[in-house]
């Protein structure tokens, strides 16, 4: 659109040159983020760090490599390098792209939002060197320097997604509910992360105690990953399906989901501190529990699998495939968390480490990484451009489909058959 010679960007009402440039330096911050920068470092942790470590870690046990106690503080990077590496910066690099798009307002704070790559990367990268350094003042020095920038990165986020969409003009919905409360336990799993380092850094150690950890994966996982899924899933799918855009039901499972994330990260915290009781326990396998009918709820929402009509063009067809498998996955997920959450309530017990593991990995793989394979390829403006050119080509989507599904059926599979099957061939 032109007004005497200037363009306006669709995204956020910002005037641009003829070239399609911000027209201001105050323009240039309001333009569209940098979400290339995002979604590029995101893929550089998956394929060097992530995926790379879940590789090397447990062939290092097969293969006998002695690498020994190194295992834990290696999977230990490697789980942070998959949730807040691979899958937190492409989500937070997406936040900032759709933000402006569904809530018709400029996004708040830019500044911030372009100081978060640098503060969360650093964060991550401080890790991947402390955790595996060993233990010593460097070690500790670093840990606590990658909690302290990840804990700024969190606040310059939130900041963003607060300043975006808790404005009265904001047309963000149910959207904005996911969306605000995924940026709130970003910071709350940044808060968790850091008094987590600075403990485990004042014991002189280099890993954090597993049953310390529990409360900030599970936060990091359902109450940051999940809820974002579920609130661009809701937003997207129903108008691909010909469904109405759901509000009171989105609004009230992103409440619930973030209290059933609440409660079980307040119950293993005090669990994780020593101070815990049979009605802890209990309290903490029925929030687990819950995961079950809210994942399930989620699906329904959604819609993916009752479409009242089909509004892809023929060239996407191929990619809702990664979407329909993303919510299978999701249903998966909520089947284990079901399962293994009322058999600790029955048993009174903990919930086993290789339930958590499973319920973990199933979405981690299945939905978080099928989600950004699918999503990507449906709404970035590049595949886009690709589908323009190639219309019937559907061996990516496919490939990626075939390869994630196997990924994560084997690496649920193996953590499910832990209490049967305990040698190394697992
Ligand atoms: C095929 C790919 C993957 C493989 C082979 C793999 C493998 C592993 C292994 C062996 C463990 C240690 C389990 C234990 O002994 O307790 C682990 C832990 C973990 N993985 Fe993965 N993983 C993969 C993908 C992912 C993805 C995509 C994510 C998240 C997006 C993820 C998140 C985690 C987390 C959070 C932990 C727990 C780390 C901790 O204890 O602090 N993994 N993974």
């Amino acid at each position: 659109m032109t007004h005497s010679g200037m363009q306006v960007s669709q995204s956020a009402q910002i005037p641009l040159t003829e070239a399609g440039e911000p027209s201001s330096t105050e323009a240039f911050w309001r333009h569209d983020p940098p979400y290339h920068l995002f979604l590029l470092t995101s893929m550089a942790f998956a394929v060097l760090a992530g995926f790379t470590l879940a590789i090397l870690a447990p062939l290092s046990i097969v293969l006998e490599w002695g690498w020994g106690r190194r295992f834990m503080p290696l999977i230990q990077a490697h789980g942070q390098a998959q949730v807040l590496g691979f899958v937190g910066l492409f989500i937070i690099g997406m936040a900032y792209r759709l933000m402006p798009r569904f809530s018709g307002r400029p996004l708040g704070f830019p500044a911030l939002a372009w100081a978060s790559w640098p503060l969360l990367s650093l964060a991550l990268v401080l890790r991947l060197i402390a955790q595996p350094a060993g233990e010593g003042l460097w070690q500790r020095t670093l840990l606590v320097s990658s909690g302290s920038l990840g804990m700024l990165a969190a606040i310059a986020f939130a900041l963003v997604v607060v300043g975006t969409l808790l404005h009265r003009e904001s047309r963000a919905e149910a959207t904005g509910y996911f969306f605000v409360l995924a940026g709130a336990f970003f910071v709350l799993q940044a808060g968790i992360n850091l008094a987590l380092v600075v403990l485990t850094a004042q014991r002189g150690s280099d890993v954090i105690r597993p049953i310390e950890s529990a409360a900030l994966l599970h936060v990091q996982l359902y109450g940051f990953i999940t809820m974002f899924i579920l609130g661009v899933a809701s937003r997207a799918i129903p108008s691909i399906s010909g469904l109405p855009r759901p509000q009171v039901q989105a609004k009230a499972l992103a409440l619930a989901l973030a209290a059933a994330v609440l409660v079980f990260g307040i119950a293993a915290l005090w669990v994780g501190s020593g101070a815990w009781s049979a009605a802890l326990l209990r309290t903490e396998a029925i929030s687990f529990a819950a995961l079950g009918p809210i994942f399930l709820a989620g699906v329904w929402v959604v819609g993916i699998f009752r479409p009242a009509a089909n509004r892809l063009a023929g060239a996407s067809t191929h990619h809702i495939w990664l979407i329909r498998a993303t919510f299978a996955w999701l249903l998966i997920a909520g089947g284990l968390s079901a399962y293994y959450g009322v058999r600790a309530i029955s048993g009174g017990e903990f919930i086993p480490a290789y339930g958590l593991d499973a319920t973990r990995h199933a979405v981690g793989i299945g939905v978080a990484s099928m989600m950004i394979a699918g999503m990507a390829m449906l709404i970035l403006p590049e595949f886009a451009i690709r589908r323009t050119r190639h219309p019937n080509e559907r061996w990516p989507a496919f490939t990626i489909l075939a390869l994630l599904s196997a990924a994560a059926a084997l690496r649920v599979a193996a953590a499910v058959a832990t209490p049967y099957w305990l040698d190394t061939g697992r």
